[in-house]
């Protein structure tokens, strides 16, 4: 069976965005694959250094796989910090990563556009990036399309690596969901850190408010609009499948305001989260079930990064007994 791995990084609530972008092939990979799915705390720390708050992110997202419905009996469920050889296998690649390819991360860019302070675990998160996929040689990687540049600078550590020490790693393919960028209540990218999303666990009465605050333009009811170039329609199209055709005609002709499509999508949204949001409620009363699930995930996980690790050693020239 081939492999796949993916994390999520703990930073806050996980949103329509991550589960449309990343974590909804998530859900039938998880039949095609040996899948290694974990929460990326370690990539969190640059950003999250509160206690309480960290673990409390962590959770969060543990929770989040369970209730869309990865099932912890086909995958491997882990907390990246708890299985050593990501960081140790960091250590090693750090010293086969030039400051060039790092520079080069739009995330480094972005933060220096917007004068944010720069820590070095947040300038070499994408050789943690690496670790994380070739530790366990992972064929396929599903992600949102914002992660393809890392996807590459993973390859490139690998191909480094390979060419000094032998072929050893697998190059990795990237698997895009099909929504592409899912956009925000004000238009922008859907990201935690515009203030701008929808919640996977957000409540009903949230959602419903959430959906009102849509940006539309003021055509009128009557009017003719076009369903490509509007932002309500856009989360139709993830939400509204079956009406999708009628909506859009009425789009086209004319003959639907903005308030009833507003109404339309909430009603639609809400019936699409309420199972995920039942199953969240029942893991929020059995924590104990969700760390059982990860401490299981770390020591299957454990032994296979292990053996990388080893082996990268050796092949380095650090094992010295023969
Ligand atoms: P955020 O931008 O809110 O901080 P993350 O960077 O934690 O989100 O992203 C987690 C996963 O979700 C990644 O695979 C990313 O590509 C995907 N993702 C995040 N935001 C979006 C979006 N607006 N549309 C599609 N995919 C997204
Ligand atoms: N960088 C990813 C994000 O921001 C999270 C992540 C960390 C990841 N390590 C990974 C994704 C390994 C896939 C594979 O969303």
């Amino acid at each position: 069976m081939k492999r796949l791995v993916s994390g999520i990084k703990p930073t806050g609530d996980i949103h329509i965005g991550n589960y449309f972008g990343a974590m909804q092939q998530f859900l039938t990979l998880q039949n095609e694959y040996e899948c290694f799915f974990f929460v990326a705390d370690l990539h969190a720390f640059n950003q999250i250094q509160d206690a309480e708050e960290l673990r409390k992110v962590i959770l969060e997202v543990a929770k989040a796989y369970l209730a869309i419905g990865i099932d912890p009996h086909k995958v491997t469920l882990f907390q990246e910090s708890q299985v050593p050889g990501h960081s140790e296998l960091t250590i090693l690649l750090n010293s086969l990563t030039s400051l060039g390819l790092l520079e080069r991360a739009h995330a480094i860019k972005d933060a220096r556009a917007k004068g944010k302070p720069i820590n070095a675990g947040l300038f070499e998160y994408p050789v943690l990036m690496a670790s994380d996929i070739l530790l366990y040689q992972a064929d396929v990687v599903p992600v949102g399309d914002d992660q393809q540049q890392h996807l590459e600078m993973t390859r490139e550590i690998a191909e480094r690596f390979n060419h000094l020490f032998g072929e050893y790693f697998k190059l990795p393919q990237g698997v895009h969901g099909s929504a592409g960028t899912v956009l925000g209540l004000d238009g922008r990218k859907m990201s935690k850190s515009y203030s701008n999303v929808i919640g996977l666990f957000d409540s009903p009465e949230e959602t419903q408010e959430k959906v009102m605050r849509i940006t539309t333009d003021s055509k009128r009811p009557e009017e003719t609009k076009d369903p490509e170039n509007d932002l309500l329609f856009s989360y139709h199209k993830l939400f509204s499948i079956e009406e999708l055709p009628d909506l859009e005609r009425r789009y086209r002709e004319g003959g639907i305001g903005y308030k009833e499509s507003k109404d339309i999508l909430a009603k639609n949204m809400n019936a699409f989260l309420e199972p995920i949001r039942a199953r969240k409620a029942e893991l929020d009363k059995n924590e104990d079930s969700v760390l059982d699930i990860l401490t299981e995930g770390a020591k299957k996980a454990r032994p296979i990064a292990d053996a990388t690790v080893a082996e990268v050693q050796r092949r380095i020239g650090m094992t010295i007994s023969v």
